[in-house]
């Protein structure tokens, strides 16, 4: 059975001071979570929200990587910075960073080889854009990403893996795939695992849905077979929210 895992993606919100309340007001409301809870912040906030979470089941990510260990890449930050200041999680190639800044397949390879060589756990994203979907290119285009992004892994290392499914048309619009759009891909993507890595390692990896998951469709993509957790944006920012969605499966 994989342990299933939501995690918040702030996005680029909340001061240090908010980010403090926030994990503040969390800590009691999502305590009793059977899944792994995880809130992805922006930097600034690591220390705020990693002081906040302490004695909390609440685990620390980041939003992106670079791959370098160090050197002349202003404003980047190394997968060891990460480590070190606290963190635990790290979303790579979030659709949002593949599309506003230039990031490639290659480079999210990078980063993804440079974090788990760190020790950091990695959220992989992956989804289609609304006219890929149209045209059919969704199993195909998810399949290549996923696989291009782990290159160079051992299996035990992919098996560590978190990969959120993420349709682009579906973040920030209200948009959700149906329970069985998104069991679909998500299990187009399990397929490919396990013909490249064997079927040991493909039942192992959690796959997280992404797009407009909110407290009242949470249940429902929880039920499909193939979901296994949840990467929340808009809704990650309220602690009622965001603790509704932790506590899908809570009486
Ligand atoms: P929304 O939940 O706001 O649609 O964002 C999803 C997302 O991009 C999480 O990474």
């Amino acid at each position: 059975m994989r342990k299933a895992v939501i995690a918040g993606n702030w996005k680029m919100n909340k001061t240090p001071e908010e980010a403090r309340q926030l994990v503040s007001d969390l800590k009691p409301l999502v305590k009793g979570a059977s899944c792994e809870v995880v809130v992805c912040v922006p930097a600034v906030d690591i220390a705020a929200a990693r002081e906040a979470a302490k004695g909390s089941n609440i685990h620390i990510g980041a939003q992106n990587v670079h791959f370098a260990k160090s050197g002349a890449y202003t404003g980047e930050l190394s997968a060891e910075m990460l480590v070190k200041s606290g963190v635990e999680y790290v979303i790579i190639g979030h659709s949002e960073r593949r599309q506003y800044f230039g990031e490639t397949d290659a480079t999210v390879n990078q980063r993804v080889k440079a974090a788990v060589e760190a020790g950091l756990k990695v959220i992989l994203c992956v989804g289609e854009k609304k006219e890929e979907r149209e045209a059919s290119y969704t199993d195909a285009l998810v399949e290549y990403q996923t696989l291009i992004a782990l290159t160079g892994l051992e299996n035990k290392q992919v098996e560590q893996i978190i990969i959120a499914y993420e349709p682009v048309w579906a973040i920030g619009t209200g948009l959700t795939a149906t329970d069985e759009q998104a069991n679909e891909t998500i299990g187009v993507i399990r397929a490919a695992l396990a013909r490249k890595y064997g079927k040991n390692v493909a039942k192992k990896v959690r796959i997280q849905y992404g797009g407009s998951m909110k407290p009242s469709n949470v249940k429902g993509l929880m039920a499909q077979p193939e979901i296994d957790g949840g990467l929340i944006g808009g809704a990650s920012l309220k602690a009622e929210d965001f603790s509704a969605i932790v506590n899908y499966d809570a009486e």
